[in-house]
């Protein structure tokens, strides 16, 4: 498995990059639920990355960037809290490109480890899992205060323009399978009801959130006819999370609305910094999220279980479950087809043949 996302799935590649304390979880509270220490995770333990790849009988993620981690046959994690589709939008994190060029080289690594022919069928039988976007969105709303339908069009366009080019990349080195996380309710996140000073969602963040998540579904789908053996799998962490935080106890939770850790009125912001005053709750379990932006551990074993095994109105158009069992004689590598896609990046100027 190779993940490729923001804080929700950074393991802790964080700790090896030169950021603001705003873009770390390096110290407590973070951890204390089940690793017992402070990881990088931006969570009080698991995370969704952890859980699924459990299902499949992997480890728990080292980071990438771990200068201990050498053992990529299990697969590697490149998530960075704050984790960027766009290169101008965060430049002190590990940004989609930076992430795929990572790729890249493991992909080499795996190469001169395995042999040509092992690391093509490791590379063709692995799940692509991301988590993509709200970072962007967030920066987007940030900056632009009263967007125009039409620039929201745009902004969407350009995002998943180089999601699209990311995953044409990883299909290039011979990526079949992608599990698409889409874009969460960012409204509705404690952090963002906060900074918006308000008791509902903020509806500029969700609704540029769910722009986003309708283009994924048509251009999934519009890559899957495109090039052969693509498989895919678009999980709905939109509506999942949402419900958790509309309807708390219907799931097992007493708080929806508030987070665990932080200062403020939703604890939206400041968990575990030294120079503020923050709360913390007693019990994390009984929150849907821990910080101002993240689910809990307990969250996040029942938002990777709907993953797994969900019916088709939470994981479209089948699960990770079944995902992972795609017998990979269905998962045809087209060379021809990866010459084509090297030959048009080339024209266009985006990268170099040596690079590819
Ligand atoms: C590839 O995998 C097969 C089966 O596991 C093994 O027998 C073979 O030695 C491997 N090839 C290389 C070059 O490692
Ligand atoms: C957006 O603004 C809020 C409040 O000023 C800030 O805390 C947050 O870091 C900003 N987010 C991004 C992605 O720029
Ligand atoms: C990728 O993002 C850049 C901005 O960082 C934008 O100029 C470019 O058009 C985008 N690419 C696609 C294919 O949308
Ligand atoms: C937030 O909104 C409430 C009422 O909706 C208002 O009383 C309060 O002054 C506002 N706080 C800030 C910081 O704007
Ligand atoms: C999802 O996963 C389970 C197996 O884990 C399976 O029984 C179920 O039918 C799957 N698919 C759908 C569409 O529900
Ligand atoms: C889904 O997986 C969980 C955890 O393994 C299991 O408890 C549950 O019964 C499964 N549900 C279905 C429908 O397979
Ligand atoms: C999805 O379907 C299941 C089983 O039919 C149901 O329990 C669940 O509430 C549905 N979830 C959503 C988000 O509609």
């Amino acid at each position: 498995m190779f993940v490729f996302g923001d804080s929700v799935f950074d393991p802790g590649n964080n700790n090896y990059i030169d950021t603001s304390i705003g873009g770390k979880a390096n110290f407590p509270p973070y951890g204390e639920t089940f690793f017992r220490y402070p990881t990088g995770r931006v969570c009080d333990g698991r995370i969704l990355p952890d859980f699924a790849a459990a299902y499949v009988g992997l480890p728990y993620w080292r980071p990438y960037l771990d200068p201990d981690n050498h053992n990529f046959v299990v697969g590697a994690n490149f998530g960075s809290a704050g984790g960027a589709v766009l290169v101008e939008t965060n430049p002190y994190t590990i940004n989609l490109e930076l992430q795929v060029f990572y790729m890249k080289k493991v992909a080499s690594l795996l190469k001169e480890e395995l042999g040509d022919e092992n690391a093509s069928e490791l590379l063709k039988g692995a799940i692509y899992l991301s988590s993509l976007g709200g970072v962007d969105y967030m920066a987007f709303s940030n900056s632009t205060s009263d967007p125009t339908e039409a620039e929201m069009e745009a902004y969407v366009k350009i995002v998943i323009g180089n999601i699209t080019n990311a995953v044409k990349d990883i299909y290039a080195l011979g990526g079949r399978k992608f599990a698409f996380q889409n874009v969460g309710p960012l409204g509705c996140q404690p952090e963002n009801k906060q900074s918006y000073n308000t008791t509902g969602c903020v509806e500029l963040l969700q609704t540029l959130a769910s722009m986003h998540n309708d283009v994924l579904n048509t251009v999934a789908e519009e890559l899957a006819s495109e090039l052969p053996g693509f498989k895919y799998l678009i999980y709905d962490y939109f509506t999942t999370v949402m419900e958790r935080t509309e309807n708390p106890t219907k799931y097992g939770f007493k708080e929806g609305d508030i987070a665990c850790c932080g200062s403020g009125t939703h604890r939206g912001d400041g968990c575990g910094y030294l120079t503020v005053a923050y709360e913390l709750c007693s019990n994390p379990n009984e929150y849907v999220f821990f910080d101002g932006g993240h689910p809990t551990e307990a969250a996040n074993i029942q938002l990777t279980e709907l993953l797994w095994n969900g019916t088709t109105n939470v994981t479209w158009p089948i699960n990770l479950s079944q995902l992972v069992e795609l017998d990979s004689t269905d998962v045809k590598v087209s060379t021809e087809n990866v010459d084509i896609l090297i030959d048009q990046r080339v024209a266009s100027g985006r990268v170099s043949k040596a690079n590819v």
